[in-house]
């Protein structure tokens, strides 16, 4: 049991690894999740994140709820600011993280799947805020981020139900990018990797930094620093190398810094 961190290449895999109870995530199993995510949002050799479950059911379901029926209201506070770090530390690590989701993603699993930039699903993923049926709402960062994902409407009908939502249904509404059979997902979720990975590091980087502005609903000032972020790759040598190998029509040597 614990938090899997596998590097390969400068792909990095995440995995909960506790799939004898579903990947459910007890204080100590985020905890241990937070000083891996802050490790690898270090690690200037990783270029690409995957965020996965263990075993073949679940990707995580949820927040451990034995532990979380017996918590305080303080100790729950504190369990929560914990599990806002994770998720927040998930997005806010500068390089891309394709969560991908192999079964159950319940309550905080689908939170921790939507703080991700993009979501890959196997046929067998089951997405669902179950958390009123328990009488909280959501509470690691499903209120935003779900409504984010699929729009304010659709969002509060997954919460306010606690509805599950099935592969198929998950790709319709913009939940999940692409959908695999299982044994197709990581090697797909891997191949996406290596994909953004083979970029320029700086560039990619960037554009992820670039892209969370969007959040803040400032497009004037958004558009603003992406016009100076635009501006300062120029003269790099990512800028100088990219361009020049298009123009003589060969793989880009990016310095990956
Ligand atoms: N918290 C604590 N324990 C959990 C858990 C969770 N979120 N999810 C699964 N488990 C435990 C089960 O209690 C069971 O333990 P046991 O063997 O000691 O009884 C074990 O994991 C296996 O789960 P089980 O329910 O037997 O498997 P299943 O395939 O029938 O169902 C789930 C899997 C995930 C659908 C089901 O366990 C479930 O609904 N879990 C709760 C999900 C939830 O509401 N999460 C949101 C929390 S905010």
């Amino acid at each position: 049991m614990g938090i899997d961190l596998r590097q390969d290449g400068a792909v990095a895999t995440i995995t909960v690894n506790n799939p004898e109870r579903s990947n459910a995530m007890s204080k100590a199993l985020l905890a241990e999740l937070h000083g891996v995510i802050r490790e690898v949002a270090k690690d200037k050799s990783v270029r690409a994140v995957i965020l996965t479950g263990a075993g073949k059911r679940a990707f995580v379901a949820g927040a451990d709820i034995r532990e979380m029926s017996e918590l305080t209201r303080d100790e729950s506070q504190a369990f929560d600011r914990l599990a806002h770090a994770v998720a927040s530390g998930i997005e806010s690590l500068p390089v891309p993280v394709i969560a991908a989701v192999n079964g159950y993603a319940l309550g905080g699993g689908s939170e921790l799947a939507l703080a991700a930039d993009f979501r890959f699903a196997s046929t067998t993923a089951v997405f669902a805020q179950p958390e009123v049926t328990l009488g909280i709402p959501p509470g690691w960062g499903g209120t935003q981020r779900l409504v984010r994902a699929v729009g304010e409407a659709r969002a509060a009908e997954l919460i306010f139900t606690g509805r599950r939502v099935l592969a198929d249904e998950a790709l319709r509404i913009g939940l999940v990018n692409e959908v695999f059979e299982p044994e197709e997902l990581m090697p797909a979720s891997q191949k996406m990797a290596v994909m953004i990975a083979a970029n320029s590091g700086a560039a990619v980087r960037l554009s992820k930094r670039l892209i969370a502005l969007s959040r803040n609903g400032n497009q004037v000032a958004a558009l603003a620093e992406e016009a100076r972020a635009f501006a300062d790759t120029f003269e790099t040598h990512d800028q100088v190398e990219g361009m020049r190998a298009f123009l003589e029509k060969r793989e880009p040597a990016f310095a990956h810094d």
